[in-house]
């Protein structure tokens, strides 16, 4: 993160802290099986250093989340944090209260841990209140957002609090996301590369757009490619594409060649004629897609081509599968690409739901430098936005 916001370590270090009342935001919003019971749970684990940190410092600490997208005033028990808060407390050995009504006081000790429930059961937390971000403010004298995952949200919880919290910064987690994403798109070593898959363009366009103006390398997978490949007058079949698109996406590739960098098409794919399980995969020319045919994966030569790039990068950022890698017949393009950035030299970020899930699958996590606990909020950061909720945090340091 550029240093134009207070961050906790700093404020840690002045021993402030200590005995003072710390409000943590944390992202807590992890996936639940239909039992309730926590189905991934890396975001609870990344909030510890947060927790770890204000406690060793002396605070009494409070820390709330969101969990879904419940109905303001009428939270159901489905949407409590209990789980969260079992889980905590067995990630660190000792009992984490959650407490359920806290708008208005806190109880909580120096060196005590507790859970603030579900902070969207607030009224006023999605339209970002006024009254309620100075409520909550009152609670604390120290507001640290470590919430990454919803820094692109401007609420209650993660934006007005920290215009009327005493002290307001930013938590290590939000602190290395922003250091990880600032090292791969502000000042990367090149040349820089970006893989962004998936099957939408319209759903990436920003995106695809501002990275055509930074990257050296642009690799699109998946129904983006194909829409790439109709603006390159490629044959695409009946493979999903947007044609109303082409011309934004000819546009990034004007782009691109105009900086001298490269959008590179597949050379070969893998087709079927029906998107199932066990419908056999067919490798053929780019060139050679037949009308029938639905493009469901790069081919080996193209896989190959790609890897290489990524080999040789400085810096990568990746965002997205290259073709449908949860049927196995369609899986070697993003296991090959998922391999060689993990195998690269280069400074490596990932993020978004589809590839991690791509990283767990291929089991590449240790090789990729960091990924990211974000989902629409990495994808904003790709689209070159200032997250509102760094934002405050910003115009916070700089008054
Ligand atoms: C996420 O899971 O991407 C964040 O927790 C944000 O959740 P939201 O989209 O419900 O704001």
């Amino acid at each position: 993160m550029n240093d134009t916001v207070l961050r906790f370590s700093d404020v840690v270090q002045t021993g402030f802290p200590a005995g003072k009342r710390v409000f943590i935001r944390s992202d807590l919003n992890v996936p639940l099986h239909p039992d309730g019971s926590i189905a991934e749970d890396t975001r609870i684990r990344a909030s510890l250093d947060g927790v770890r940190m204000a406690l060793a410092a002396g605070a009494a600490v409070m820390v709330t989340s969101h969990l879904g997208r419940p109905e303001e005033g009428a939270l159901q028990p489905r949407e409590s944090l209990a789980p969260v808060a079992r889980r905590m407390g067995e990630l660190r050995g000792r009992e984490v209260p959650l407490v359920r009504d806290w708008v208005d006081g806190v109880a909580v000790q120096p060196g005590q841990l507790v859970l603030l429930e579900n902070c969207r059961g607030n009224a006023g937390e999605k339209k970002n209140s006024e009254a309620l971000a100075r409520r909550m403010a009152g609670l604390c004298e120290v507001f640290v957002h470590d919430a990454f995952g919803t820094a692109h949200r401007a609420e209650a919880s993660t934006h007005g609090i920290a215009r009327f919290a005493p002290i307001a910064c930013a938590g290590p987690l939000l602190a290395a996301e922003m250091d990880a994403l600032g090292r791969a798109l502000a000042q990367p070593k090149r040349p820089l590369a970006a893989v962004v898959g998936g099957s939408k363009v319209s759903t990436k366009l920003a995106i695809l757009k501002s990275l055509a103006g930074k990257v050296d390398r642009l690799i699109v997978g998946g129904g983006i490619a194909n829409t790439f490949m109709l603006a390159a007058g490629l044959p695409i079949g009946g493979s999903l594409a947007e044609p109303a698109l082409v011309d934004e996406a000819r546009a990034v590739m004007d782009a691109m060649r105009r900086r001298g960098a490269e959008v590179p098409m597949p050379s070969d794919v893998v087709t079927a004629k029906r998107l199932a399980a066990g419908a056999p995969a067919v490798v053929k020319p780019a060139t050679s897609v037949e009308p029938d045919d639905l493009i469901l994966d790069i081919g080996p030569a193209t896989a190959q081509r790609h890897a290489q790039q990524l080999l040789d990068a400085g810096s990568v950022v990746w965002n997205g599968p290259v073709g449908v890698f949860e049927l196995e017949a369609f899986g070697a393009g993003t296991e090959a690409i998922a391999r060689a950035i993990a195998r690269s030299p280069a400074f490596s970020i990932a993020g978004g739901g589809d590839t991690l899930a791509a990283i767990a699958k291929y089991g590449v996590a240790r090789g990729i430098d960091y990924i990211s606990t974000g989902g629409g909020a990495f994808l904003e950061v790709l689209e070159g936005r200032t997250l509102p909720a760094i934002e405050v945090l910003q115009q916070r340091a700089a008054h």
